[in-house]
């Protein structure tokens, strides 16, 4: 029977790990998927993150189901995280644990097509390279609108407002709450602002993918836009992740919001999505889950991973103007000033994918072929090479 299936190219993002890997070269650097790396190039366990995992080792009782919805205290914290004190208790949200922020995608996906099929979603461009694959495999629709500019390296902000003010009512949007991914570039509040009122204007459903909260500006800042829709709309979806934030990628933590009409509304959809669950992985993996609760619950690990937090995020600033003195130095006649305009893990260099291929075979630097680089792979060590590299293929 399996005759019949082709071998398919591996994802593009994926297969960087392997081929680094693999690389024997000392000098080697991975610039591929978006995982954080300390200055010594390693991706460590968070120390709160250890702390609660002991805690929930020596305390839990027992490992029986906990059902489709998954751990009921992080869902309520980690809805407070994204959404703030003020949706505390509001009926017309719900929250809950899905297996990382692709699993939230993906339950959300089957959740649209369901209530409204044939719906257009649309998506900025570019977008995080699985979006369109991930959300497309649950048979939704998916169109781009203008986002980033490769030419003047900025966004498109006109195109983009143009383009969103031409579609039709009920069609989604789908945004990148911070750390645009893969371009770095985010709105600013009042580019925010503007989107929102369009929004709520043309009576169009926001999506907002928000899967580095912490890494642009703060915990709290970061979710701006999610808080300022919430305000302003009647109906949107929030997919997260603590994947970066609690640096728990393997462990598959995430959850789905969804904000509804009103409460009868919100329950039903409730009903459907735990339905979709059930019939797809049936409940979410508890053991990260538990350990994000118990953190965000417990003042003195919460102010612990705050602090942690916060160490990732300016690691990652000070990288980009890292990289932006030595490319300054080792390319002076090229401009490359918006790796220092962007937040969170990363930025386009701006190099065509035969220059990304040489960089990979002539000096063993790996990065998606979009010449995406995930900043966090930068060290003090390594910048010289990087730099130096980039401009020789310039
Ligand atoms: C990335 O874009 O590299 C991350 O979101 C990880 C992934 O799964 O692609």
């Amino acid at each position: 029977m399996f005759e019949s299936l082709s071998e398919l190219p591996p994802d593009a993002i994926l297969v960087l790990i392997g081929e680094h890997q693999n690389d024997p070269r000392d000098n080697k650097i991975d610039l591929g998927i978006g995982v954080y790396r300390d200055e010594t190039g390693q991706t460590p366990v968070l120390n709160s993150v250890k702390k609660a995992e002991r805690y929930v080792v020596d305390t839990q009782a027992t490992k029986t189901y906990l059902g489709s919805g998954g751990n009921h205290d992080f869902n309520d914290a980690i809805q407070s995280v994204i959404f703030g004190d003020n949706a505390d208790g509001d009926e017309r949200i719900t929250t809950f644990q899905t297996p990382g922020g692709s699993g939230s995608l993906r339950v959300a996906a089957d959740l649209i097509v369901r209530a409204k099929p044939g719906v257009t979603m649309w998506a900025s461009d570019p977008t995080w390279a699985n979006h369109v694959p991930l959300l497309g495999s649950a048979g939704l629709q998916i169109e781009a609108y203008p986002y980033y500019d490769p030419e003047h390296k900025n966004i498109r902000f006109d195109r983009m407002l143009e383009a969103l003010n031409r579609l039709p009512g009920g069609d989604l949007v789908l945004l990148h709450g911070c750390c645009h991914n893969p371009t770095g570039m985010d709105l600013s509040r009042d580019q925010w602002q503007a989107v929102a009122d369009l929004i709520a204007e043309r009576d169009l459903v926001p999506y907002i993918d928000i899967a580095y909260q912490g890494f642009a500006h703060g915990l709290n800042e970061d979710a701006y836009p999610v808080r300022l829709l919430f305000d302003k709309v009647p109906e949107m979806i929030v997919s997260s992740s603590c994947s970066k934030n609690f640096a728990l990628y393997r462990d598959r933590v995430g959850a789905l919001s969804i904000v509804a009409k009103d409460g009868k509304t919100s329950a039903a959809l409730r009903s459907q999505a735990m339905q979709i669950v059930r019939t797809m992985y049936s409940m979410p993996p508890d053991h990260g889950a538990a350990v994000v609760s118990h953190i965000l619950n417990t003042a003195d690990l919460r102010d612990e991973w705050m602090t942690e937090l916060t160490g990732m995020r300016q690691r990652l600033k000070d990288m980009r103007a890292l990289l932006g003195t030595a490319l300054r130095d080792a390319a002076p006649d090229h401009d490359f000033s918006h790796i220092e305009r962007a937040y969170g893990m990363f930025s386009y260099v701006g190099l065509t994918p035969d220059q990304v291929e040489i960089l990979k075979k002539d000096a063993g630097i790996y990065m998606v072929n979009s010449s995406r680089i995930n900043i966090a792979g930068i060290t003090k060590e390594n910048v010289e090479h990087l730099a130096g590299s980039i401009a020789a293929v310039l």
